[in-house]
């Protein structure tokens, strides 16, 4: 029995706020404590209630001035573009080919790899982000390096090896028998241990032969634990290629549907140019969407319907996108989807947004009984953010009366100083400097 417990003030979502009743989506509490037992959360709530409950000698930490949550969980993001971050001047099919590309020919290298792995995560984790849904390159060392480090840093992490049989460097690209061969040994060896989780991930239908597709849908079938991640609809020019690669195709989402790749345990990224048909289809089969504002500002890619997507049911979560989007803090990732909101004349509110960055995510990696929020007998990840990292952060968080508006301002004034420790199983993992 390893009792500890942190005092400050605690947030979490319970529910999605545009279903859940009024004011029962997310629990504030000004003076609350978290107690952690053998890296799961004991107990949740108010310091009055909570205190007169605990043995004797459990060590209390306080934590004036702090606020704690769940870690954040970057539902989509590429674990080898942190190096094309901040690319200049084009839109998706060309980024890839002129950044995107050259930067994952290197990952055929494992020193290389393990190097980005290691500086990927510990990005993350002084992010905040505790989980993620990650891309890695369709070489299986990729996946090795990552799965090793996240492995070692004790993270609740799922990532997959990149399927691309076509419209890619040579040095890029597998075939149907060497994608699917990798991929079933990476699943064999790496799910489940420690607390790993594989993701079949065909790139996206311009990079994919129908065999290629039909397989990593075989896959998963096979493997019913695994997720699927891919992308969707993220720019005009795409869905235009994707609609001459696949004629007999009724849209995008159904290249993905008659493959067997569209079912609840698929996460589609982006999903900027899906109609409202492919929207309700998307949430009847239970899978979930990637918002990813960030990058969708960057590429010009579009602005993404949240209102709609969640009218029609879908879970939608937050991604980075790294490396096409240029920040690896989920708040900030709240604060752009504020903005894309904005521009589609539909306010955001910051307790949906900080939904989406924590449970939402949660849901999409199909880990909302372990992760998400800090309800008792959860894995405690969780984070202590100093609300006055900043001589700003500190005077506008003080004026703001309110814990949504406190949230809002974080997710537009704050970075990653605001992180002041992220915690994995109840285990400290990063402490800022
Ligand atoms: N579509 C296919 N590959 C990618 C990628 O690496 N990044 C983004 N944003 N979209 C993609
Ligand atoms: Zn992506």
């Amino acid at each position: 029995m390893s009792l500890k417990a942190y005092r400050a003030a605690l947030l979490h979502a319970l529910d999605d706020p545009t279903r859940a009743p009024a004011g029962e989506a997310v629990a504030w509490y000004d003076d609350g404590l978290l107690l952690v037992d053998d890296g799961h959360v004991a107990a949740f709530g108010a310091y009055a209630d909570i205190a007169p409950t605990l043995p004797e000698d459990t060590p209390v930490e306080a934590l004036p001035g702090r606020l704690i949550t769940p870690g954040f969980v970057d539902a989509h993001v590429h674990y080898p573009q942190t190096d094309v971050m901040a690319a200049w001047g084009s839109q998706l099919l060309d980024w890839l080919n002129n950044h995107t590309f050259p930067a994952e020919l290197a990952f055929a290298d494992r020193a290389h790899a393990k190097a980005a792995a290691d500086f990927f995560l510990d990005q993350l984790l002084r992010n905040g982000t505790t989980s993620a849904l990650v891309f890695c390159t369709v070489h299986k060392g990729s996946v090795e390096a990552l799965f090793e480090a996240a492995l070692t840093r004790g993270m609740r992490l799922v990532a997959g090896k990149v399927l691309m049989d076509r419209g890619a460097p040579a040095g890029l690209c597998d075939t149907v028998e060497s994608g699917r061969a990798d991929s079933d040994a990476l699943i064999r060896a790496w799910r489940g241990r420690g607390r790993l989780g594989y993701a079949v991930t065909p790139r996206f239908a311009v990079t994919s032969t129908n065999a290629q597709l039909a397989m990593a849908g075989d896959l998963a079938a096979a493997h019913p634990d695994v997720l699927i991640h891919t992308h969707l609809s993220e720019n005009k020019d795409e869905v235009a290629r994707v609609a001459e690669l696949f004629p007999d195709a009724a849209d995008y989402l159904d290249v993905y549907a008659r493959h067997g790749l569209l079912t609840d345990r698929s996460v589609f990224a982006h999903c900027v140019h899906c109609d409202e048909a492919a929207l309700r289809r998307i949430a009847a089969a239970g899978a979930s969407v990637a918002f990813c504002p960030s990058s969708n500002l960057l590429l010009g890619s579009g602005l993404f319907g949240l209102q709609k997507a969640c009218a029609c049911g879908v879970n939608v979560a937050l991604g980075t996108d790294v490396g096409a989007g240029a920040s690896f803090f989920l708040p900030q990732m709240m604060g752009e989807a504020y903005k894309i909101g904005q521009l589609r004349g539909e306010a955001l509110h910051p307790l949906h947004a900080f939904y989406m960055a924590t449970l939402a995510g949660a849901r999409a990696l199909k880990a909302d009984d372990r992760i998400g929020n800090l309800l008792p007998g959860k894995e405690a990840d969780f984070l202590v953010l100093d609300l006055a990292a900043t001589p700003l952060l500190a005077r506008r968080i003080t004026a703001a009366a309110t814990w949504p508006e406190k949230i809002f301002a974080l997710s537009l004034l704050a970075d990653d100083r605001a992180i002041e420790r992220a915690y994995l199983a109840g285990r400290l993992a990063h402490r800022r400097a």
